[in-house]
């Protein structure tokens, strides 16, 4: 990725930072006791994953520009962060306003943690955008799954965001791999296609009576997740020409 691709990364993200999204006030906010039943427990495990501090992130992200001298980086991934953030309050205000408990740690999200802490910047995307990508389809469907307006708005508003985020990381990690010689990046693309299908699968098993509500068998949802992957980091892969990203 060049510096003027960064330069129009940074100036959506300084953007949004000015303009923070909220829901507006007045939508219809009205949960059913059996709908709160059914996404209390999979929306507080969400609600948990969009909470980071960037203590590795950040890190990683200032050796990685350092690297590449890509000064512009960091200040992206401060306001991504900052963004994230703001997704995990959103939901949390949902939550307090119907009595949804808050979780304070999750088996899956405590793996996620672990394979970023593990992970150099690189890595650590290709963690960070299998989660969001799984995200976007998770968030679509719990919008398809309520007649509370609120939560439809603020699913909405969540995938909006999301679908730039990985918009950049899948921009930054095509551009990474596309450096590699042909046999690195037939690697990369097989092992992290094979982890996001693991990770889909654990999702669809963790939140199945959601998704399952939903019309979603695990076949049908790993297979949309799998749509969004090819989507975003398949198709690209024979497009994107190297840049100055090494
Ligand atoms: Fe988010
Ligand atoms: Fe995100």
């Amino acid at each position: 990725m060049c510096p003027d691709d960064l330069k129009i990364w940074l100036n959506h993200f300084e953007y949004h930072a000015g303009h923070p999204r909220s829901i507006p006030a007045g939508l219809e906010d009205v949960l059913k006791p059996e709908e709160r039943r059914l996404i209390a427990g999979s929306i507080a495990t969400f609600q948990l994953g969009e909470q980071s501090e960037g203590a590795t992130l950040l890190p990683a992200a200032q050796r990685f520009s350092q690297c590449h001298q890509l000064g512009a980086l960091v200040r992206i991934v401060e306001l991504f962060i900052r963004e994230e953030q703001r997704h995990a309050a959103l939901l949390r205000a949902f939550m307090e306003d119907h009595g949804i408990p808050l979780k304070r740690r999750d088996f899956t999200d405590q793996v996620f943690r672990r394979l970023r802490r593990l992970a150099g910047f690189e890595l650590y995307l290709c963690v960070l955008i299998t989660a969001e990508l799984i995200g976007n389809v998770y968030y679509r469907a719990l919008a398809a799954a309520t007649g509370c307006q609120r939560l439809k708005v603020l699913c909405r508003t969540l995938v909006a965001d999301e679908l730039v985020h990985v918009a950049f990381e899948s921009q930054l990690l095509l551009a990474l791999r596309a450096v590699r010689p042909g046999w690195a990046r037939a690697l990369a693309r097989s092992m992290h296609r094979a982890f996001f299908t693991v990770t889909a699968n654990v999702v669809w098993l963790t939140h199945r009576s959601l998704l399952r509500h939903c019309g979603y068998d695990a076949r049908g949802f790993v297979r949309l997740c799998l749509a969004q992957y090819a989507f975003y980091l398949a198709p690209m892969e024979r497009a994107i020409a190297p840049s100055s990203v090494s």
